[in-house]
């Protein structure tokens, strides 16, 4: 007796498929728009980074004012106003309370929030109270902003009086809390010195210890939600990564780094075009720019 599933003699296991008998019906084509009119969405939420404008500077007799109101004309003359700016450190050379109101003057013009992080030629306590940062005076500036869909964290990597880098103890259990405030809100994470090696010696001697950086990454672990690292201090654009997320050194608003792998001391590029970063939220992913002036 034939089973029921078993084919007959004679009978194909797998007949071949009949021809459909029904007309295909057609979709109609998908609306396009014409060139020059493509549908308007709404800009995503957008944070302009400017770093190390070393306001008070003279560095070959480049003027650091001028650099800083260029890149803040480039910025204002954008299509979409930013939501918020980032100034990634060294804000002035000498950390003086009359450098610090260049900056917050100049800045203003973009007319978004400002957030400002420590970098290694910064005066805590001045700059603290240029802008009216939490915290005691001279403790490392911390800060977590929750703007909206996005939220900017800022660590100091700062050790007063050096130009090297460190990331205590006390600063690593405190973004590790900051960050578990908020797990789920994407999130740019700020601090003056790069947690990467560049393997350019000289930046390297004044850069995070390797002990520090593997630190960070730990806690970058448990906190998927940090989407991006910015930087400045090298003042040259550079990517790198750290326990699975870009990294983004910004340029300098005033002298760039001259890129010189054999150097053995910091070479600089006076003349060389000033730049900017742009970190765009599109989904609860950041997309980063940089723009360079001519
Ligand atoms: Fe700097």
């Amino acid at each position: 007796m034939r089973r029921a599933l078993e084919p007959a003699r004679g009978e194909a296991a797998h007949p071949a498929p009949r021809a459909a008998t029904r007309p295909r019906t057609r979709r109609p084509p998908a609306a396009r728009p014409r060139p020059g009119t493509l549908r308007r969405v709404p800009a995503p939420f957008l944070v302009v980074q400017l770093s190390d404008p070393h306001i008070g500077a003279d560095w070959d007799g480049e003027d650091p004012v001028a650099g800083l109101r260029e890149v803040v004309d480039a910025v204002v003359a954008l299509p979409n106003r930013p939501d918020a700016v980032l100034v990634s450190g060294d804000l002035s050379e000498h950390g003086s309370a009359d450098e610090y109101a260049t900056v917050s003057e100049t800045v203003a013009a973009i007319g978004a929030p400002v957030h400002v992080i420590a970098g290694n030629h910064d005066d805590r306590a001045t700059l603290r109270a240029a802008f009216a940062l939490p915290g005691e005076a001279a403790g490392p500036i911390q800060w977590a902003a929750d703007l909206g869909p996005l939220r900017l964290v800022g660590l100091d990597t700062t050790i007063p009086g050096r130009d090297g880098g460190a990331l205590g103890a006390e600063s690593l259990r405190w973004l590790d809390a900051e960050l578990g405030r908020a797990p789920d809100q994407p999130t740019l994470l700020a601090m003056h010195h790069p947690p990467v090696a560049t393997g350019v010696a000289p930046w390297d001697a004044i850069g995070l210890p390797p002990v520090d950086r593997a630190a960070l990454a730990r806690i970058l672990d448990d906190h998927a939600q940090v989407r991006r690292v910015v930087s400045g201090h090298l003042h040259q654009t550079l990517t790198a990564g750290i326990a699975g997320r870009t990294v983004l050194v910004a340029p300098s608003t005033y002298v760039q780094g001259q890129l010189n792998f054999s150097a053995a001391e910091i070479d600089l590029a006076p003349g060389w075009p000033r730049g900017f970063a742009i970190h765009a939220l599109v989904g609860r992913e950041i997309v980063s720019y940089v723009r360079t002036l001519s």
